[in-house]
């Protein structure tokens, strides 16, 4: 079946009475999400650092670029699978890891939830480390679909290295390694409102779930210790000389997250990494960067095929991965869509997000002509400004 079918059975279900009850464009999907939310989170998601014009630079630098039409070389069957890291994968989607996905479900079971979905459709979930369920009740969530794992390093190396074999024990695939937030961006709605929400003790299973931390923390730990500990080991500012030793927690794929200079792409490869991420956190870490997908190019570029490049931030349709994957990228993730899609509409809108952009773009690539993700290179694209 191909992703664009979706469309067949929205419209048959229509015909059979039953008109879609989720959002379909991502202004009202974030608008329903977020009345769903309470303001701490609301602020919490949806926010970005500083006036947050990097976050909105994020997805508007997709309008940058325009598909062009290719006619006569229409294709009934097309192909959105990718290989990665040994793996022939369905679609180049992934879910990309984030840290409240728990606190976004009613039940609090978010991140399971996000499992579920991402078994529900065949794309990857990045489990982060910022989890409200330990991971050994995450990962395993995701059925036959491909679950990694996203480490923030921790002080202690001890507890990091405990992480990645819990990680590798649940049935990871993947490490990522998130390189921007060792310390948290300035984010002034967040600061606004008082909010961050691992302070009051939110999303911090796989720490309170370990025996390193636990160990830490003594027995009987009240929230207050267990709150000021993760503060004080939560974030090593890591540089290359930690490499090596990341290298040496697993012989999983090892991805770096946060890359998007060239030099540092090069010598990542250079020195261990797997593979590539080239992200800007969504615009949530660091204001005045510009645009993720501006520095996608050069990062490709330096990589040379030498390991895949994924790419997050500002990715909100079918049409974005389609241009992500033209300028290079092997798999491109999202963020706060398929949040807002769980917190919306639980694991039904979440699986709606995925396959919504799956479908987008499989009919983009259908009418366009462009029929596989082989066919979309630099060549499929012109820069509009
Ligand atoms: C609420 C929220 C929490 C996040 N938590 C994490 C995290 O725990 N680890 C991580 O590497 N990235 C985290 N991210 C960043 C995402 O992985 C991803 O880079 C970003 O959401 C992509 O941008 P988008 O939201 O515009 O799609 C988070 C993003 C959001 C919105």
């Amino acid at each position: 079946m191909a992703y664009g079918d979706y469309q067949i059975e929205l419209y048959l279900g229509s015909l059979g009475g039953s008109l879609p009850q989720q959002p379909f464009s991502y202004p009202e999907l974030e608008q329903h999400a977020l009345a769903t939310l309470t303001p701490e989170l609301r602020s919490y998601v949806a926010g970005g650092a500083g006036n947050e014009q990097t976050a909105r630079d994020n997805a508007a630098a997709f309008d940058d670029w325009a598909l062009v039409p290719r006619m006569l070389r229409a294709s009934e069957q097309r192909d959105l699978s990718i290989e990665l890291f040994g793996k022939r994968l369905p679609s180049p989607l992934l879910m990309a890891p984030v840290g409240v996905l728990g606190i976004c479900s009613p039940d609090q079971h978010g991140d399971v939830h996000g499992a579920e979905a991402a078994a529900a459709t065949g794309v990857p979930f990045i489990g982060s480390t910022l989890m409200s369920d330990p991971v050994e009740d995450v990962l395993p969530a995701t059925g036959d679909t491909p679950a990694w794992f996203q480490l923030y390093t921790p002080k202690n190396r001890d507890l990091a290295a405990s992480f990645v074999s819990r990680a590798e024990a649940a049935g990871a695939e993947a490490l990522v390694v998130t390189l921007d937030t060792w310390v948290p961006g300035w984010r002034p709605r967040d600061l606004a409102s008082g909010n961050f929400p691992q302070l009051r003790g939110k999303a911090l299973a796989n720490y309170t779930s370990d025996p390193v931390f636990r160990e830490l923390v003594g027995p009987d730990p009240d929230i207050g210790t267990i709150v000021m500990t993760w503060v004080g080991l939560f974030g090593h500012p890591v540089t290359w000389d930690d490499l090596a030793w990341l290298r040496s927690l697993t012989d999983l794929p090892l991805v770096l997250k946060g890359i998007c200079h060239p030099d540092d792409a090069r010598r990542a490869l250079d020195e261990g990494a797997d593979g590539i991420y080239c992200s800007n956190h969504g615009g949530r870490q660091a204001n005045g960067g510009g645009a993720a997908l501006t520095w996608l190019p050069e990062v490709v570029d330096a990589v040379a095929g030498r390991a895949p490049v994924v790419f997050d931030s500002g990715v909100r349709t079918g049409a974005d991965v389609v241009k992500a994957l033209a300028l290079g990228a092997t798999a491109v993730a999202v963020g706060r869509p398929y949040v807002y899609g769980l917190a919306h509409g639980g694991v039904p809108g979440a699986v709606h997000v995925l396959r919504s952009i799956l479908a987008e773009a499989d009919l983009l690539m259908a009418v366009d002509g462009y029929p596989t993700v082989a066919d979309l290179s630099r060549d499929a694209l012109r820069r509009l400004r």
